[in-house]
């Protein structure tokens, strides 16, 4: 039997060269090491009920009935105005659009991808860099074409160096039974310099509306811990699980910006990125996710530290913060337009309210991160709506408190894989 030949040949084989852009890395010429900086949707359009709807779903809570009708006008109103202009685009486009999926305009709801090559020659997908998941799994030629939304397909016939891992199946479930499942293929897979010969990319076959719906990107790259990944029968190990052999450092870092680019740098931690000293906390690994306990948080500069223990999970792909109600509401009860609002499914305040305050929380050693209160206005709520949905919103059903991008674009963040910590540091917002 083939079936894991190369599994067992391929000894993870790494290239990896200087650090690419900008001018102070590339000058430290190291080995084993790459950054990248993601790009700019110019489509994207935020919508806080499908986003808050989207990580519920991830981490299989229920979704509550207020959210599910906010949910649902949203879709109706986004798919409406796709429709319109769709309808502009087909004077020019319509020829090469005509029959084939990967021409048709790209519906992106997330605002900055990553861009990765897969494959010889390589095909080029836009992914979301996950550490909420362990799978890296693409749109791919295997779906059938009702299921496909503008996403941009990898084929792997079309790869020379694609080899199907035969009797090897990936399936993830989330809590409201949406879904999506295919077949798994072993190819190259480049991410800025940093190329692993020998990826477990799972294509998709099947993928339930939402998914389809929603289409965020072309797919995610996993950047959480390799034992929840979903390959049947065996388990495959993440990107980074790869790479790290091959890196300086068996480090990844997280530097998000509000209203630009982020960069993520792997193998070597950045000094010129953040200010102060790195703080690291333990990470409990044990369910796959970068689990940590912040001792606290603190509602504006003048507020007082409340020292409570809150348990999450450090998630580049959730965009909001989901902490718990109680949070929620110490945080909100400061904010006078503030309310929670059943037609949106979560908090919401007049944009521009002058009252609404920076959101700190600690860390260790006496260390606070401060979310500044302008990254706590998500998105308008309508077209023209003079209100914001709010980028804190209740983590109730989770179990768990998810530090999504609206927290850690207010950090420097290291994901330290080889000795399972977290480092937090403060820089220039
Ligand atoms: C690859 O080509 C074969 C033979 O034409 C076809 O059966 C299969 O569905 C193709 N696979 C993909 C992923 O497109
Ligand atoms: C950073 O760490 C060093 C060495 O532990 C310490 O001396 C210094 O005070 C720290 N700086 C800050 C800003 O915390
Ligand atoms: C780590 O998490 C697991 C599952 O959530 C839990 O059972 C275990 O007690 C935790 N370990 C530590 C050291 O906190
Ligand atoms: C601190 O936070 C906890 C949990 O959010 C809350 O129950 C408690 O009332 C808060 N304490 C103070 C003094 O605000």
């Amino acid at each position: 039997m083939a079936i894991i030949k190369s599994l067992i040949l391929a000894a993870g084989l790494l290239t990896a060269s200087t650090a690419l852009s900008p001018a102070g890395i590339g000058n430290t010429a190291q080995k084993g090491t790459t950054s990248l900086t993601q790009v700019h949707n110019p489509r994207f359009v935020p919508n806080g009920p499908l986003e808050l709807a989207r990580t519920l779903r991830k981490y299989g809570a229920p979704l509550p009935r207020d959210l599910k009708a906010a949910v649902k006008r949203a879709r109706k109103a986004r798919n409406q105005k796709r429709a319109e202009n769709e309808g502009a685009d087909d004077g020019d486009a319509d020829e090469n659009d005509r029959g084939s999926v990967q021409n048709s305009p790209k519906l992106y709801d997330v605002e900055y991808l990553m861009p990765v090559s897969l494959g010889t020659p390589s095909q080029q997908l836009n992914l979301d860099l996950d550490t909420g998941s362990s799978d890296l799994w693409v749109f791919s030629t295997l779906l059938k074409e009702s299921m496909v939304n503008g996403q941009t397909l990898y084929n792997p016939n079309a790869s020379t160096t694609s080899d199907k891992m035969e009797g090897y199946t990936w399936k993830i479930t989330y809590g409201d039974q949406s879904y999506s499942s295919g077949d798994v293929y072993i190819d190259t897979v480049t991410i800025g310099d940093l190329t692993v010969s020998t990826q477990a990319v799972e294509a998709a076959k099947v993928v339930s509306e939402e998914f389809t719906a929603d289409s965020d990107n072309d797919g995610l790259v996993g950047l959480g811990f390799g034992i929840i990944n979903t390959v049947q029968p065996y388990k495959q190990k993440t990107f980074f699980e790869k790479a790290m052999p091959g890196l300086d450092s068996p480090v990844f870092t997280a530097d998000l910006k509000a209203g630009a680019p982020g960069r993520y740098n792997f193998g070597y931690i950045d000094d010129d990125a953040y200010s102060g000293n790195i703080t690291y906390v333990p990470v409990n690994s044990t369910d796959g996710f970068w689990r940590w306990v912040s001792p606290g948080f603190q509602v504006g500069s003048a507020g007082s530290f409340n020292s409570t223990r809150i348990h999450g999970i450090a998630d580049t792909g959730t965009t909001l913060l989901l902490l718990p109600d109680s949070v929620c509401d110490a945080f909100y009860s400061q904010i006078a337009s503030a309310e929670y609002e059943p037609s949106q499914g979560g908090y919401t305040f007049e944009c521009g309210d002058p009252t609404v305050p920076d959101f700190y929380f600690g860390t260790a050693n006496g260390q606070m991160i401060r979310i500044p209160g302008s990254y706590m206005s998500y998105s308008k709520t309508d077209t023209g709506s003079s209100r914001c949905f709010g980028g804190m919103q209740s983590d109730s059903g989770v179990g768990f408190t998810i530090w999504g991008d609206v927290a850690l674009k207010a950090a420097f963040v290291v994901f330290d894989q080889g000795s399972e910590q977290l480092g937090w540091a403060e820089k220039t917002l």
